[in-house]
């Protein structure tokens, strides 16, 4: 579900055409549906009225000022994993009561400053880690409420650099030591024991990894309630979404791709889980992040070259994995569409950025239609750990970032100007 089209030939987000956006901010350029995001919130949410529930959006997805105001305008809550998150949280004017801590390596610091804003709850991660926030409590006369993340050994069958549940990964405690760890943390005076988290893993496409992880951890949880008077259960995040359309094609019917027809939805999820948490009588918290955002999201570059060399015809863009690492990173698909679609002839084509890497690429043997210098391309559902994972690589700027509403559109983050690159430096001045 999405709201960017073509028509007429060429590309919108909502009411408004990525050419005038193009011609306004350059490129490249970041383009978000206020729209696409607040259905995504809504859609999921409404799946899952059955259960007391708070959405708790993963911020780490896409953390601009812009979306998290407007989830926070929904009535969101926050998954946060540093200082930074939570203040951009409450810069945007979210509810800090409704944030949620997560991360294997939260700093004192970092601990103290939730603390004193009144987080909803830390998951914590390891037993140091709570001997850690009991003691900033203790120094601060509060009560932390905490949580621990269960690993509950669960393969999530996802990308390896995004699996999180199982005995491989850092994250959380083995599901064996789990009740041990809440008899002792019961003993720490400033902790109160207020729920339990799981995470198992990002961009899942099925519903049976969750469903499996769930129906092991719900009497662990049951049993946990009762001794200790849990309140919530967080299942994480982790809803895959669909990467491969057919808006390339032309087909603008792309929720009928055999991808799309399989991926897990939201009435999939709470069929599945729904049965499994509503007996637990506990509130259940969700953090999706990459659901929310990712398809809401386009990067436009530019056609700077054309080339070919040997077998292969490279386009060469003005974006590069400086701003969209995924590609390089997770060998991760985005489809890439014309911004004007004029038909034609279609071209295996290599696109890539213009880093000295050979890492820097969008797509290989892709077939697209022919580009030209100057045609601009954009690279779908880059709403999710696109701009957050920017970088200035190569000394190249942030990339700017737009958000549409309707017919409206404002700028939500300025291109980085190439002279703030290295704001901070200094040539070192030996005494
Ligand atoms: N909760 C916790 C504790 C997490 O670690 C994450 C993501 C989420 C929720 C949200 O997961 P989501 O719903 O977005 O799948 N950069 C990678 C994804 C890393 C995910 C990290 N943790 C990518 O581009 O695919």
């Amino acid at each position: 579900m999405h709201d960017f089209r073509h028509v007429n030939g060429k590309l919108c987000c909502e009411g408004v055409t990525i050419e005038s956006l193009v011609k306004q901010h350059g490129t490249p350029l970041y383009v978000y549906s206020q729209k696409t995001l607040r259905d995504h919130f809504q859609e999921l949410d409404r799946a899952l009225v059955p259960l007391d529930r708070l959405i708790c959006y993963a911020a780490k997805a896409n953390s601009n000022l812009a979306v998290l105001r407007t989830f926070a305008d929904l009535g969101s809550g926050f998954d946060i994993v540093s200082e930074g998150e939570l203040r951009r949280i409450m810069a945007a004017g979210g509810d800090p009561a409704k944030c949620v801590f997560a991360g294997v390596g939260k700093t004192e610091p970092e601990i103290e400053f939730a603390l004193r804003q009144g987080i909803y709850c830390f998951n914590a991660e390891s037993e140091p880690e709570l001997a850690r926030i009991n003691r900033v409590a203790a120094r601060l006369k509060k009560v932390a409420p905490v949580a621990v993340r269960v690993n509950p050994n669960v393969d999530a069958g996802t990308h390896h650099k995004i699996t999180t549940g199982t005995y491989a990964n850092k994250f959380g405690i083995a599901f064996e030591q789990i009740e041990g760890v809440y008899a002792r943390a019961s003993k720490l005076k400033n902790l109160r024991l207020r729920g339990l988290q799981m995470h198992i893993g990002s961009q899942l496409t099925e519903v049976q990894p969750f469903e499996l992880a769930v129906r092991k951890v719900a009497p662990l949880v049951a049993a946990l309630k009762a001794q200790h008077g849990l309140e919530f259960f967080s299942i994480g995040g982790g809803l895959g979404i669909v990467y491969r359309s057919a808006l390339a094609s032309g087909d603008a019917k792309w929720w009928r791709t055999p991808e799309a027809k399989n991926i897990i939805t939201p009435q999939s999820y709470a069929a599945r889980l729904v049965p499994l948490l509503q007996p637990l009588g506990l509130h259940i918290l969700l953090e999706p992040g990459r659901f929310m955002v990712g398809n809401a999201g386009l990067l436009v570059t530019r056609v700077e070259y054309v080339k070919r060399t040997g077998k292969k015809n490279f386009v060469i863009v003005d974006a590069a994995m400086n701003d969209l690492i995924r590609p390089a990173f997770y060998d991760s698909y985005h489809e890439i569409v014309p911004v004007r679609r004029k038909g034609g002839v279609t071209v295996s084509s290599d696109v890539v950025g213009p880093i000295c890497e050979s890492g820097d690429y969008f797509a290989k043997d892709r077939p697209l239609p022919k580009v030209r210098q100057g045609d601009y391309l954009a690279l779908l559902s880059a709403g999710a750990y696109g701009s957050v994972m920017g970088s200035n690589y190569n000394s190249r700027p942030l990339a700017a970032e737009v958000m549409v509403s309707g017919r409206k559109s404002a700028l939500v983050r300025a291109r980085q100007p190439i002279g703030k690159i290295w704001e901070g430096e200094r040539v070192a001045q030996w005494a």
